[in-house]
């Protein structure tokens, strides 16, 4: 068994050495900067080179521009941060991307983009983030961003849906194999975060009805977000791992 990994939610705990995928903007880029803001090392994988630059230098981590739709582009660019960082501690696999299309519409092509980057970049990343932290001997956390959307799909969301369900069950065997060697691997399902994602088809109406799903009445922020996954690289969530964790500010409890 594999040394237990040893961190803290509060900024005393040692520096560790953090991916963050998807980390441009959004929930991703407050997930680095929770991280960064705590002194942890990290370095974001994204396709949006300036965003991600931007970001980058706004919370002292550095980028390395990747489209995660490709294998081979993952498996260089999780190369590169492992090599930056000299080995990695948690891997935040959180890039994703979403469309709205009747289940009668779905082509092959629709379903395969969405399965490319929300499922498969996730296990590549993984397989090159947890063979670092097997060879680091210190075990390691992995944190999948999921969504609520994966245990409960709405109308005109089959592929993204499918695609999140699946996050949940690669997470859940990727915890059975990786535990051993003192990795947990976890998910995270969020509810409705206001994002760029899904901003085009928004509006005041609909964030008004998702709202009111809440039993705390509002949608959720990056912020809660990133809180959770801070929580899951701590040393507090040691002894968690395969879940599939709501933060949907109850609009989803189970
Ligand atoms: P966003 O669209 O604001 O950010 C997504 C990030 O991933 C962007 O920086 C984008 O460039 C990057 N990305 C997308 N495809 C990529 C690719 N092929 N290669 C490299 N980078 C790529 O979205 P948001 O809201 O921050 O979402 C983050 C994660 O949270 C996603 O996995 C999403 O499915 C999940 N989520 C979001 C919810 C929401 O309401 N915003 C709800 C539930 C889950």
């Amino acid at each position: 068994m594999a040394r237990p990994f040893d961190s803290s939610t509060s900024g005393d705990g040692p520096p560790r050495r953090v991916i963050v995928t998807g980390f441009a903007r959004g929930i991703g880029a407050a997930i680095a900067e929770a991280f960064a803001a705590r002194g942890d090392q990290v370095v974001g994988l994204d396709r949006l080179a300036d965003e991600a630059a931007c970001t980058a230098a706004r919370i002292g981590a550095t980028a390395v521009e990747c489209d995660l739709s490709e294998p081979d582009a993952v498996d260089r660019a999780m190369a590169e941060a492992i090599d930056r960082l000299d080995g990695v501690d948690v891997l935040v696999n959180n890039a994703g991307i979403f469309a709205i299309r009747p289940l009668l519409d779905i082509s092959a092509d629709d379903w395969d983009r969405m399965f490319d980057v929300n499922v498969r970049s996730m296990l590549l990343a993984t397989q090159a983030g947890a063979r670092a932290m097997i060879d680091g001997g210190t075990g390691g956390r992995i944190v999948n961003m999921a969504s609520m959307g994966g245990k409960d799909g709405a109308a005109g969301q089959a592929h993204y849906a499918a695609s999140k369900a699946a996050v949940i069950s690669l997470t859940q065997v990727a915890a059975k194999e990786l535990g051993p060697h003192g990795i947990t691997v976890n998910s995270i399902c969020p509810g409705y975060v206001l994002t760029d994602m899904g901003a085009d088809t928004r509006t005041d109406e609909m964030v008004a009805e998702w709202s009111s799903l809440s039993p705390l009445g509002r949608c959720g922020e990056e912020s809660d977000i990133a809180d959770v996954a801070l929580f899951l690289a701590s040393r507090a969530a040691s002894y968690l791992t395969g879940q599939a964790i709501d933060v949907s500010g109850g609009m989803c409890m189970r």
